[in-house]
């Protein structure tokens, strides 16, 4: 008997301490191809300069972030504290972003964090993330003559390696 309840004791601990577990990162949703208006050829370098500030990103870096991006969007999910993918449309008006006509800035305007070689996934602390986002403009519905969702290239933005920069167009 004694044993039994020590055994219930710790299953009933376990089961407890599930929920305070830190959270790793998540599963990546499964991706399909999408089709990016305007957006850098695979093989080129976007590079963002703030001052003496500089980052470099592949055009493919910027293609999976998209992708990444809406694949969440489908999903109905988010990643990071501050829910990526979310609308972009504040403006500053000291430093004002600015975008091609494809990207007006209303809610189907949206950020996501940029990685080099990899996707965004909200990292083991869920929050860090670098310091360029992606811009693209993607209404819900949207698709290509192949059916895949379809999103136009807005820009790119930093903050320049400054915590809690503002950011601006690279
Ligand atoms: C892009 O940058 C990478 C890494 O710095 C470099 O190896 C590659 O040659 C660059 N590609 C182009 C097209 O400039
Ligand atoms: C990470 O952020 C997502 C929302 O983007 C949230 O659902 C999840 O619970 C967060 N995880 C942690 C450990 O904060
Ligand atoms: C931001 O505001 C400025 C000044 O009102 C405007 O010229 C610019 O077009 C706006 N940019 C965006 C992306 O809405």
């Amino acid at each position: 008997m004694k044993f039994s309840i020590i055994a219930f004791l710790s299953l009933a601990g376990s089961i407890v301490a599930l929920p305070t577990a830190p959270l790793e990162a998540r599963d990546n949703p499964s991706l399909a191809p999408i089709t990016l208006v305007d957006g850098p050829s695979h093989s080129d370098n976007v590079t963002c300069k703030r001052g003496s500030y500089a980052a470099s990103y592949s055009g493919e870096d910027v293609y999976e972030a998209v992708q990444y991006a809406i694949a969440l969007m489908q999903n109905g999910e988010t990643r990071g504290k501050a829910k990526y993918p979310h609308s972009l449309h504040g403006n500053s008006t000291e430093h004002p972003l600015n975008f091609p006509e494809s990207c007006p800035a209303d809610k189907s305007r949206y950020e996501y964090p940029l990685e080099k070689g990899s996707y965004y996934n909200g990292g083991p602390k869920n929050q860090t993330t670098g310091n360029e986002r992606v811009v693209f403009y993607h209404k819900d519905d949207e698709i290509d003559t192949q059916n895949h969702p379809k999103a136009y290239f807005c820009g790119l933005i930093t903050s320049g390696g400054k915590k809690n920069g503002e950011f601006r167009n690279c």
